[in-house]
């Protein structure tokens, strides 16, 4: 692009790398639609109060309006050589308008025209990114529905370790992510303060209505301090954050996902459409999607803290450093919502093996907490119930015995109070059964966590 609209100042032309270097066009552009929407509510503000005329201000709108179509019909392609999206939007209405397009930029600078620009294109974001967040915990309820009795282990340190449900297991991914959603809406309201009006650090002299600017776009509030307005990236440091941590339920969930389609675990198997094969091994099928997740969430990792240093030490107001801000929270809100779109119909289409999660949790004495309570149950302290299960366990192991097929006579032979209602205590559709408590993986309770989370889901759409 010929001809830098600083050009008075200078008196040789920027040199070519240091253009390149400068120039953001390549990761703004995609703000386009923010960048003009946020110009035509400048330009409507700035006619209504009689900074600029009536007319030039109507000129600018069209303009602007026009500018917006050709770009969406692709009649209008970005010049990679522009600054930056600001630049390429104002010099493409001067080219169409003439010297009304010169009108736009009065009582505004790039400073707060980008601050504005990334506070709503983050907006549309965030709706996106919680609108398939949404749709995953509506996909966990689903198969929670359908698995309320499918008995599986539950684990600690990986050992198994108490029964529970495939169902009661989403519901708990489920919980995560309402936190998720509730982190994105705090960092919506956060985001939703409209900065524009506070020029490039210290306002202007024009009589501007800011609040006018602030309604016309769709803000809850404007920024009380012009130096804070345009140099405030805490809501973009907010929201990767969220993200970052919603990628880490995701990450969580992929790799017990991977686990369990191993050999090993055989707990579920993916559906075709979402596995991949190998080039040498003809028996393989990969779960690509959950390592690739589970992969991409260190680049996530390295969004924030790009984010964070880029900031740490920069000083009031605008530095250029923050150029650095889009890039970073761009590649955090693709990729978190690349995953989410894979993640979903993986899930949904996933077919569980309840034989396979049912065998795993009637071995490795998942049931005996439930043969120590057997005991309490009957009046004796849960410390002596527990030492005598711990020999139960003992006997189990070396007759290659189980605690459901261990004769009444061994369990006599170590306590007295034991007799044949043992069996139905300890036996695993009992032991799930019973843990009733709220939380707890029963059916009816697992329920309850599914109407709940139902609700708070349905409360977002209110
Ligand atoms: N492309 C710039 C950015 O993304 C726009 C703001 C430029 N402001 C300035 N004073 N050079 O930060």
């Amino acid at each position: 692009m010929a001809g830098k609209m600083w050009a008075g100042r200078f008196t040789k032309e920027t040199d070519e790398r240091v253009n390149d270097f400068n120039s953001s066009i390549k990761f703004d552009a995609r703000m386009y639609r923010q960048d003009i929407e946020g110009s035509i509510a400048h330009a409507a503000m700035l006619g209504e109060c009689g900074i600029i005329a009536a007319d030039d201000s109507k000129k600018i709108i069209e303009g602007l309006q026009g500018i917006l179509a050709d770009i969406e019909s692709g009649a209008l392609q970005f010049d990679p050589t522009a600054e930056d999206i600001h630049m390429f939007n104002e010099a493409e209405l001067t080219k169409r308008i003439g010297d009304a397009g010169k009108r736009l930029h009065t009582a505004r600078s790039r400073n707060d025209q980008v601050a504005l620009d990334i506070r709503m294109n983050l907006k549309v974001e965030i709706r996106e990114i919680q609108a398939l967040t949404k749709e995953l915990v509506e996909t966990l309820c689903k198969i929670a529905e359908n698995n309320l009795t499918t008995v599986m282990p539950g684990y600690t340190h990986l050992q198994r370790a108490q029964p529970i449900t495939l169902a009661h297991h989403m519901m708990a991914y489920a919980q995560m992510l309402l936190r998720d959603l509730g982190r994105l809406e705090d960092t919506y309201k956060r985001t939703n303060i409209m900065p524009l009006g506070s020029g490039a650090l210290a306002a202007t002299t024009y009589p501007i209505n800011r609040q006018r600017v602030c309604d016309l776009l769709g803000f809850d509030e404007i920024t009380q301090n012009s130096l804070d307005g345009v140099s405030d990236r805490d809501f973009c440091i907010e929201l990767a954050s969220a993200i970052s941590i919603l990628m880490m339920h995701l990450s969580r969930f992929s790799e017990e996902i991977i686990l369990w389609c191993s050999w090993e675990f055989k707990f579920i198997e993916l559906d075709d459409a979402y596995a991949t094969g190998s080039s040498i091994m003809p028996q393989k099928k990969n779960p690509d999607v959950t390592e690739l997740i589970r992969g991409k969430t260190g680049r996530v990792y390295g969004d924030l803290n790009t984010l964070l240093v880029m900031m740490k030490g920069i000083s009031l107001a605008y530095d250029k450093d923050m150029q650095e801000d889009k890039e970073a929270i761009f590649d955090a809100i693709d990729t978190v919502k690349l995953c989410l779109t894979t993640f979903i119909p993986m899930l949904d289409t996933m077919k569980v093996l309840p034989e396979n999660m049912r065998n795993a949790a009637a071995k490795g004495f998942i049931n005996a907490t439930d043969c120590a309570d057997y005991l309490v149950k009957k009046g004796l302290p849960f410390r002596d119930a527990y030492k005598i299960t711990g020999t139960l366990v003992h006997t189990c192991i070396e007759k290659g015995l189980t605690l459901e097929t261990l004769p009444l006579e061994d369990y006599k032979a170590l306590c007295e109070t034991f007799d044949t209602d043992v069996y139905d205590a300890i036996s695993l559709d009992t032991c799930v059964m019973q843990r009733k408590a709220a939380g707890g993986p029963a059916p009816e309770s697992v329920k309850s966590q599914i109407e709940y989370t139902r609700n708070a889901l349905n409360a977002y759409d209110k």
